[in-house]
């Protein structure tokens, strides 16, 4: 990859909470490593100034860094620059021009409601910002398959697709990272990794939080816009991909846009809605609201590698806890040596994706005695918590130094939009279910197999249901 990096940081929504809880403690760690030396120019029609964007950012860093370094606060703040106005003004964008000074390549992040994005990309076109800038924008792409096409078609008559950096910060993720590595970088799972041993796949994101105040942006999204169709999609494309010819960016987009477009697209049998008891109470939402905050499914990928293996993906507010697993489920041996005392979960790899990094195998072993009776063991690995880089650190350090590796790409997003796109508008009313339980117990009937959905955090011992064969 040839690197061209960017000379300025523009932040769009600087005031914004975005920038409060994520941008600005990232650009603190940043510059704490050295990788953040540019100006970083912020836009926001606040009606304030520099000095008042410092305080809010040392406050930003206060509020999420542990014991911050006074030094690497002060060094951060002496980056910053302001530019206030309405974005609809051009004379805002002359305002940037000036600020921007002698800067070739600019970053422009667009921390802003998508509502904004293309009022902004104008301007920043008519000003001369788009020819050599690249721009950052954040989910939600679209709000279905024709908006995402309308919202790819409006970047890219200002910006190439080179030059747009989707942020999915899923992908920014060490353990979705570490998914890809450990799949390609050893050879011993890719005999396996096919419908002749996998039987299922599973993938879990559980958040124990509820919406957490963002009524109105729940309303007009639910679970299925917020975290299936880019989050849980990607993850899935990640673990299913063919291998691609190299690291970079566009191979490994070119091999998860073609594992995505062999996704069928899901059909209303293969989806349980549900919605936490008293989200309708929350601020901002509807009192007869029928947004999901709990989406199962199924998926078939029609792919010569898949074909008849389920995908199942679950997401959910208010559940037990906070985790995203994968469990690859493997077929059981060929005969049963051993008789009834086998054991009875299945072969498995587990991976563990947040909110810590582990890779399990599930095995069975023999239990100690004189009987040829077997236990259930995970061979487990779990990555230390270290000086990591977070997600959004590992994505903006990307886009400034323009390495698209762990952005979406248009085909990538469309072709994720048209696999939920027919379940979007879904007729039949969410499933109601108890905060802190694990959501509908319809859900369970999508699965097929034998065994029930893998909740994170329980051994493999405690699954729901006994995969007994
Ligand atoms: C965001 C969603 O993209 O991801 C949120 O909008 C969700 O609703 C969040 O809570 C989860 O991210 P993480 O990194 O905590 O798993």
């Amino acid at each position: 990859m040839e690197r061209r990096d960017c000379d300025a940081l523009v932040l769009f929504g600087a005031t914004g909470d975005l920038c409060f809880k994520k941008i600005y403690p990232a650009l603190y760690h940043l510059v704490r490593r050295g990788l953040l030396t540019i100006p970083v120019i912020g836009v926001a029609r606040q009606g304030c100034d520099v000095k008042w964007l410092a305080a809010r950012v040392r406050d930003s860093v206060k509020a999420s860094v542990k014991d911050p370094d006074e030094a690497v606060t002060t060094r951060l703040t002496g980056l910053l620059r302001y530019v206030d106005g309405d974005y609809n003004d051009r004379s805002t964008f002359e305002g940037l021009k000036q600020a921007l000074g002698e800067s070739k390549r600019p970053l422009f992040y667009l921390a802003i409601p998508p509502s904004m994005f293309e009022v902004v990309v104008e301007h920043l076109s008519a000003t001369g910002g788009a020819q050599a800038g690249r721009v950052v924008i954040e989910k939600p792409f679209g709000h279905d398959l024709a908006t995402a096409r309308e919202l790819n078609r409006t970047l890219h008559a200002h910006f190439p697709e080179s030059s747009i950096f989707r942020i999915d910060h899923y992908l920014g993720k060490e353990a979705v990272q570490n998914l890809l590595f450990f799949r390609f970088a050893n050879s011993f799972l890719e005999p396996v990794w096919n419908r002749n041993f996998v039987a299922s796949v599973q993938v879990t994101m559980a958040e124990s939080i509820g919406i957490a105040g963002r009524g109105k942006f729940y309303e007009e999204t639910g679970a299925i816009r917020d975290v299936i169709q880019n989050h849980l999609l990607q993850i899935v494309a990640l673990l299913t991909m063919e291998p691609p010819v190299n690291a970079d960016g566009e191979s490994l987009r070119d091999e998860k846009v073609k594992l995505l477009k062999a996704v069928r697209p899901v059909t209303p049998a293969d989806l349980v809605r549900g919605q936490f008891q008293g989200y309708r109470e929350e601020p901002g939402v509807a009192a007869g609201s029928q947004v999901e905050t709990y989406a199962a499914l199924a998926l078939a990928v029609d792919s010569w590698r898949w074909s008849g293996v389920p995908f199942y993906l679950r997401a959910g507010k208010r559940l037990p806890v906070s985790a995203t697993e994968v469990v690859v489920e493997l077929r059981p041996p060929p005969a049963n040596v051993f008789g009834d005392l086998a054991p009875e979960q299945p072969n498995h790899v587990r991976f563990r994706v947040g909110p810590d990094v582990a890779i399990a195998l599930g095995a069975h072993t023999k239990k100690p005695g004189p009987v040829m009776t077997g236990r259930d063991v995970e061979l487990y690995v779990a990555q230390q918590q270290g000086d990591d880089m977070d997600a959004y650190e590992v994505l903006i350090s990307s886009a400034l130094i323009g390495d698209t590796a762990h952005f979406a790409r248009e085909d990538e997003v469309e072709a994720a939009w048209k696999i939920v796109d027919p379940v979007l508008n879904a007729a039949a009313p969410p499933l109601q279910y108890l905060p802190g339980s694990w959501g509908p117990p319809q859900a369970e009937e999508l699965l097929k197999g034998p065994c029930g959905w893998h909740n994170p955090g329980a051994r493999p011992q405690d699954w729901t249901r006994s995969c007994g064969r």
